[in-house]
């Protein structure tokens, strides 16, 4: 994995050519590694923000079980490493995803649930499988949580982080809105009793609510949140904001970023696609927009999704004289797309990804970078020593 400084200084001219190589295959490739797989479209819940509209969340399809191993050995033969029930709430058809988990052992998985219909056995189920386990909570606090969320969802949540403390692929999701941007810190708090990492992502707008519902004081309280995790990191009770991770290895090491959202382009129908009973997706925030939906075969070999794909900061106005748009990427296309209807539009999140990245090259300037990275994963290809200004 790469490890290296990457800026416009004259230090670099000899590796120059060979770093852009690099960039650009990890920018344009496609190779679709994995799927977010939605089971069902139904969903038990009704988060006023949630981008998956609400007619599909009532009244959705499902796979029937001919349908759901179809896909699968699909992908199988198409060298798909990972499956992701992401959705709409996977465990409302849990019983099929646990047949496929036996049946197609060849797949690492992963699931991301509300958590409501989990039940003991379930969870003793997932641990065995090595399944990676993702759950959402969204406020420290029961009664803002559940009017997020739904009744119930907070305490029910609180006792599943209990049974998966400290497992190894543990995730937990905050969707950052106005109604919680003041308890990150707290949050964090909260959840780092229970994991590792977390992530928080501010609302898509890619609904009317979703927009309305954006945060008022972002980049304060995400800054925030990112210092506290810090000290609780320096204290012995490590713990790392996700998003924030992915911008400092932005900096210290581009192609080695997990998160695919501030890419350029980002990872939607070229790293992964989404798969409803419906269609495919270039991206799960891309569910309910037709003009963007395929088939499986396409998706996977052909050029789809070509739009998505080649949507580059270069090619946006407000991003072209940004000298850090490798960063951001733009992010999201889909939020753009719903909002402008054009996908090269700047974020309707630049300033605070400007904001976020400054505090980046200020922790790495710092060299506090340890406390939010695990450099001990990556080894150095290329070091600049010009020091940052
Ligand atoms: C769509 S849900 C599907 C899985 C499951 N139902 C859950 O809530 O965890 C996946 C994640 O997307 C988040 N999410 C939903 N709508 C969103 C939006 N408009 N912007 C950002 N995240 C969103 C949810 O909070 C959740 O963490
Ligand atoms: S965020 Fe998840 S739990 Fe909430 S409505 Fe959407 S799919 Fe359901
Ligand atoms: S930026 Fe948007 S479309 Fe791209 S991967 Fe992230 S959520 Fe999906």
């Amino acid at each position: 994995m790469g490890f290296y400084w990457f800026r416009e200084a004259s230090d670099y001219s000899s590796e120059k050519k060979e770093l852009e190589e690099a960039l650009e295959r990890y920018r344009f490739e496609k190779d679709i590694e994995y799927v977010y797989f939605n089971i069902t479209e139904k969903c038990n819940a009704n988060c006023p923000y949630c981008y998956v509209p609400e007619e599909k969340r009532k009244n959705g399809d499902s796979f029937t079980k001919e349908e759901f191993y179809d896909v699968l050995n699909k992908l199988s033969e198409n060298n798909v490493n990972t499956v992701l029930f992401h959705g709409v709430e996977p465990l409302i058809e849990k019983n099929l995803i646990f047949e496929g988990i036996e049946d197609f052992p060849e797949f690492n998985y992963g699931i991301q649930t509300n958590g409501l219909q989990l039940e003991k056995d379930d969870i003793e189920y997932l641990k065995t499988k090595e399944v990676n386990f993702g759950v959402s909570l969204d406020a420290p606090k029961k009664k803002l949580n559940d009017y997020l969320r739904v009744n119930g969802h907070f305490e029910n949540t609180l006792s599943i982080l209990e049974e998966f403390k400290d497992y190894d692929t543990l995730n937990i999701i905050t969707t950052i809105n106005k109604f919680n941007e003041h308890l990150l810190v707290d949050m964090v708090k909260l959840l780092s009793e229970y994991t590792k990492t977390i992530l928080m992502n501010p609302v898509r707008g890619t609904t009317e609510v979703g927009r309305r519902l954006r945060p008022n004081n972002l980049t304060e309280n995400f800054l925030n949140a990112v210092e506290r995790a810090m000290e609780l990191t320096e204290n012995g009770n490590k713990i790392t904001i996700g998003d924030y991770a992915n911008i400092v290895l932005g900096i210290i090491a581009l192609t080695s970023r997990d998160l695919q959202c501030d890419i350029s382009p980002c990872g939607a129908g070229r790293r992964f696609i989404s798969i409803t009973s419906n269609g495919i997706y270039p991206c799960t925030e891309f569910i309910g927009i037709e003009e963007f939906k395929t088939d499986l075969d396409k998706a996977l070999n052909d050029d789809a999704f070509q739009d998505v794909i080649s949507r580059k900061t270069e090619d946006i106005k407000e991003c072209k004289n940004y000298e850090y748009r490798h960063l951001c990427g733009a992010s999201c296309p889909a939020e753009v797309y719903e909002s402008e209807e054009t996908l090269n539009s700047k974020s309707p999140y630049c300033q605070f990804y400007k904001d976020i990245i400054d505090h980046a090259f200020k922790t790495i300037k710092q060299n506090r970078e340890n406390l939010v990275i695990n450099k001990e994963n990556l080894s150095k290809t290329h070091e600049i020593t010009k020091s940052l200004n």
